[in-house]
Parts: C-alpha cells; sequence; structure tokens
C-alpha cells in the first residue's frame, strides 16, 4: 500500500487507511454512491476498480451519482461487470451509452448546474447518498479534504452522505491546495445571492469541510487522470474557429462588447478545443474564461499571453495538457479557479457576468433548434451537460456543427431536428465551416433565409431552399412553416438508407 501518512494531517484520520478493497466491501447492493470527479478528472479510482472485482464475482448494482462524465476507472469498470442500475446526470463512456440504449441502465440526463440540487433534495434514485467517494490531494489536519483536477459535485455529496470515504491521490501535486473555490449554496428560501462578480471572484474554501467521524475510511490510490488524447486539429475546425473570430472582431467594432471580449465557455471535444486554440492567434487579449472544462486550448491562450485567468470545475487535459500542466503547476494555480458545478455553470453567474456560451450541435434546423443529445430523436449520445446553462443563462449562444455527417452523407442542417435540447431562443448563433449565422433579433423566417444561406453544405442548400420554399406556399407563410410529413422523412429516409442507425 502506498504510503500517505505525509498527505493525511489529520491525526484521527490517519487510524483510518485502508486498502481499496477493504473500503469497497462498505458498499451494499442497491446503494446509491455519490462520487467526485469531471470529466477523465479527479475521480476515485481505486474504490471502484476494486468494486468492479467484487461484482465480478458477486454480482450486484449500485446507483452511480457523479459530477459529469468520469474515467474508465470508475463508471466504466463498473458498467462493464453490469454493477450500475441508475446513472446520473452526463456521460461519455460508451459500455454506459450502450447498456443506456439497451434500457440496462436507467439514466437521469440533467442540466448539471441543478444536478447538486436535485440530489440534495433526494429526487435521485435511491433519495440519497450513501457514500460519497472522493479523490483529494491531502487531507488537513482539521480533516478537509483538498480535491484535484476537479470539484464537480464533490462537495454536495460529502454534505448529504451519510459516510465518506476519501481516495488520496499521490500522483497529485500538493501545489494543487489554494486553486478551488469551494462554497454549496444553502436551499430556498435561504439561498444567498452568488456574489460571483468576475471569473477570479472567491466566495468559498480551498477544501472540502467534512467533521472526520463522518469519514469512515482513507484509501491510497496512485493511478492518475486517464487522460483521452485531442485530435489533431482539421480545416473544419479552423474554419469555424476564423469564422467566429471575425465575428467578434465585428461585435468589437460595433461597441457591443469590450476588447478583451466577455467571458469565454466553450464545450468538451475537438471543435470547442479547436475554436479557443484559434483565439490563440487572434488580436484579442486580457481574455477571461468562465466555463465548465478548463482545456488544453486555454493553456494555449495562457502560454500565448492572451488570457488572465479561468474558472471552471475541472482541468480536462491532454496527455500532452497534463505534461505541460505540471510541468509548471506553480505558474499556472493562480490563474485558475475549479469550483462546484453549481458555481461554475451557475445561470445566474453568466447571465450577470455576460459569458460567450460556445457548444457543440449533433444537427440544428432552418429555425435554429438544436439537438445536442439525440441520434434521430432515440439514441442517446451523451447528455445535455452543462450546454443548457450557459446557453439559456450566457450573454450569447453560439452552437457549433460540421455542415454535413458521416461522411457527407447527412446534412447537420435539417428542416426539423429529430430531438430539442436548445429551443431558437436560446441560439444566437450557429456556425458550421460553411460560415456563421447571427440570428439575433430575427424572426423564424428570417433565421431560416440565414441558416441555409450561411451554413448550410451546397450539396443541401438547393433541398433546404425548396423545403423551406414549399413549407412557406403550404402555409400562407405561417409563422414557423413546416411540412411536418416530410420533415420527419429527413429522419426516416437516413435510416431506412442505414445512414443512421439506431
Ligand atoms: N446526424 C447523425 N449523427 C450525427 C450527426 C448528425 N447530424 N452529427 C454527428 N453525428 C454522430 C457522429 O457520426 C458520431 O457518431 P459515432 O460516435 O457513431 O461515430 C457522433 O454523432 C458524435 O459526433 P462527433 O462529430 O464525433 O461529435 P463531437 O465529439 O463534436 O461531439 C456532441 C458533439 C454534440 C455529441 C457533444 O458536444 C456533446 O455531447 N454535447 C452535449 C453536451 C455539451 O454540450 N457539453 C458541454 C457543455 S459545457
Amino acid at each position: 500500500m502506498v504510503d500517505i501518512t505525509d498527505r493525511v494531517l489529520c491525526k484521527e484520520l490517519r487510524s483510518k487507511i485502508v486498502t481499496a478493497e477493504e473500503a469497497a466491501a462498505f458498499i451494499k447492493p442497491g446503494m446509491s454512491i455519490g462520487t467526485s470527479g469531471f470529466t477523465p478528472s479527479g475521480y476515485p479510482k481505486a474504490v471502484p476498480l476494486a468494486l468492479a472485482e467484487r461484482m465480478k464475482k458477486d454480482p450486484f448494482q449500485i446507483n452511480l451519482w457523479t459530477g459529469a462524465s468520469v474515467g474508465p476507472e470508475l463508471d466504466g469498470a463498473l458498467a462493464a461487470v453490469d454493477g450500475i442500475k441508475f446513472r446520473m446526470p452526463y456521460q461519455t463512456n460508451k459500455d454506459i451509452r450502450k447498456s443506456i440504449n439497451a434500457g440496462k441502465i436507467n439514466y437521469c440526463d440533467l442540466h448539471l448546474s441543478e444536478s447538486a440540487q436535485m440530489a440534495r433534495y433526494g429526487f435521485m434514485k435511491g433519495n440519497k447518498i450513501d457514500v460519497a467517494i472522493v479523490e483529494a490531494c491531502m487531507i488537513t489536519k482539521e480533516g478537509y479534504i483538498v480535491p484535484t483536477t476537479s470539484l464537480g459535485n464533490a462537495a454536495s455529496y460529502v454534505k448529504t452522505a451519510d459516510v465518506v470515504i476519501v481516495e488520496v491521490n499521490t500522483t497529485q501535486p500538493l501545489d494543487l491546495y489554494g486553486m478551488h473555490d469551494v462554497y454549496v449554496p444553502d436551499d430556498p428560501p435561504y439561498r444567498m445571492p452568488l456574489n460571483v462578480v468576475a471569473p477570479d471572484t472567491r466566495i468559498g474554501k480551498p477544501y472540502i469541510e467534512c467533521p472526520p467521524s463522518k469519514i469512515k475510511y482513507v484509501v491510497p490510490c496512485d493511478i492518475p487522470d486517464n487522460a483521452r488524447p485531442l485530435a489533431a486539429s482539421d480545416d473544419n475546425a479552423r474554419a469555424m474557429s476564423s469564422h467566429f473570430v471575425e465575428f467578434l472582431k465585428n461585435e468589437v467594432k460595433e461597441g457591443r462588447m469590450p476588447k478583451n471580449l466577455l467571458p469565454l465557455q466553450s464545450g468538451v471535444g475537438n471543435v470547442a478545443n479547436a475554436v479557443i486554440s484559434g483565439l490563440a492567434n487572434s488580436d484579442f487579449e486580457h481574455m477571461t474564461v468562465y466555463t465548465e472544462v478548463i482545456q488544453d486550448g486555454m493553456f494555449d491562450l495562457f502560454d500565448a499571453g492572451k488570457l488572465d485567468f479561468a474558472s471552471g470545475t475541472s482541468l480536462t487535459l491532454s496527455p500532452d495538457g497534463q505534461k505541460r500542466f505540471y510541468g509548471d503547476v506553480e505558474k499556472y494555480v493562480p490563474k485558475i479557479i475549479l469550483r462546484p458545478e453549481e458555481i461554475s455553470n451557475s445561470p445566474e453567474v453568466a447571465r450577470r457576468i455576460g459569458v460567450i456560451a460556445m457548444n457543440t450541435a449533433i444537427e440544428a434546423d432552418i429555425y435554429g433548434n438544436v439537438n445536442s443529445t439525440r441520434i434521430n430523436g432515440s439514441r442517446l449520445m451523451n447528455g445535455i451537460g452543462g450546454s443548457g446553462d450557459f446557453a439559456r443563462g450566457g450573454f450569447m449562444s453560439v452552437f457549433f456543427t460540421v455542415s454535413t455527417a458521416k461522411d457527407g452523407a447527412l446534412s447537420s442542417i435539417v428542416p426539423m431536428v429529430s430531438h430539442v435540447d436548445h429551443i431558437p431562443q436560446d441560439v444566437d448563433v450557429i456556425c458550421t465551416e460553411q460560415g456563421l449565422a447571427d440570428l439575433r433579433g430575427l424572426s423564424a423566417k428570417e433565421r431560416a433565409r440565414v441558416i441555409i444561406d450561411k451554413c448550410v453544405h451546397p450539396d443541401y442548400k438547393e433541398q433546404l431552399n425548396d423545403y423551406f420554399k414549399r413549407a412557406c406556399e403550404a402555409t400562407k407563410n405561417a409563422d414557423t412553416p413546416h411540412l411536418l410529413k416530410e420533415a420527419l422523412s429527413w429522419h426516416v429516409n437516413a435510416m431506412e438508407k442505414g445512414t443512421m442507425k439506431l
């Protein structure tokens, strides 16, 4: 067992140091387990792996509540042994996705800003958290938990759980102390305003407070975060980034945005990362970030001297990004705050500070509805994550998508999306590699004209123009003209051709 006594400063807790197997043995069938972790960052690893081993021999299931997606040692390992009955509030794991779409896991897909409150109120399966398992880089002498590379819902789960297990991860540097700002709001009617007025405002503590008596076990762990490599930026991502930078320059020129822009939020993944990286080559300076995941692209901005501060709930880095961060951790930590996702994603804060929300769509329709989560209306991809928090809460909401999918066999701009996550009122701008549609202040029919004109791939322009024209004629120019049967047939045809599978 790795020696962690120098990281467990609370003497009372040193006697509770046990192996992952001993801690995992405490978990009983049907329990609801709330964990730290947000993306493959800051999630417990040793206890879930030991639990999965136990389930292999003696199958049973638990309910798993996390911050968002987590690394494969947690939900992946448990799904592989069919150990999850219920999962919330977001996921990206292919085994979990398969089980959800096969009806084997009940999935509660939530706005991430609301997930902690939902848990605190007992709306989730199991009503309450039996055990919280959280990753820490150290425990203070008072017994307080210093988190690692994410915060997610850890603080709320620790507060709500009957019992807490802390995994002390020795691969995480102690220099992380001071990077977190932990604040758990009271529930209505006692909730006070979240007094965050800029990305660098601190309102909480650098640790999660927890009475040592509530901590049942402390477990050593030397497994690092399972970072995912990022795909190299491609021509489509570069084109979207360049359209967006031009759009922002014009916003500044027109006096609608300050020279250093407004705080940026950016979704996860390659496109989002490429758009952020693109800003490193722009003339914008002294930018700030108020987001959910702090990705490699934001470190490009730090290193280019363009980014003053980044606030998020997790550091979601590729293996190269990890090297860069850990290689210069003392330089980066003072420029970063990690907050509970209830605060990082708070629509109240996003609206106050005027966040520019940038997220990715699976498909959008000609009127500006966006589907981010379900292929052909039925098959879950990941979940809404924080996109709804920021799209509704922010100052401006932008959705990016490549104009075609499945090697050009499908248009990502369709007459009517097969599932709606974001309504037109939450979609100000749509950007594809073809161009950018500024939808602000437009009527539904005006939106359709701009989206078809700017965003649609040339192979699908004629078809969509024709649909729109006939829909206008058939409905006598109704507010939002549709030929319902034909709109849905876009999705049905794709299924029948086998381009899209359920
Ligand atoms: N029609 C059908 N399928 C489509 C499609 C379309 N128009 N566009 C994409 N797809 C399929 C892709 O083929 C791929 O399928 P596969 O996994 O079977 O190969 C899948 O959808 C994902 O597409 P990809 O281009 O790899 O997506 P991405 O990595 O850019 O992610 C989302 C896009 C929307 C899935 C992702 O951003 C997401 O989960 N968003 C919701 C949560 C969110 O926004 N979080 C951030 C908030 S801070």
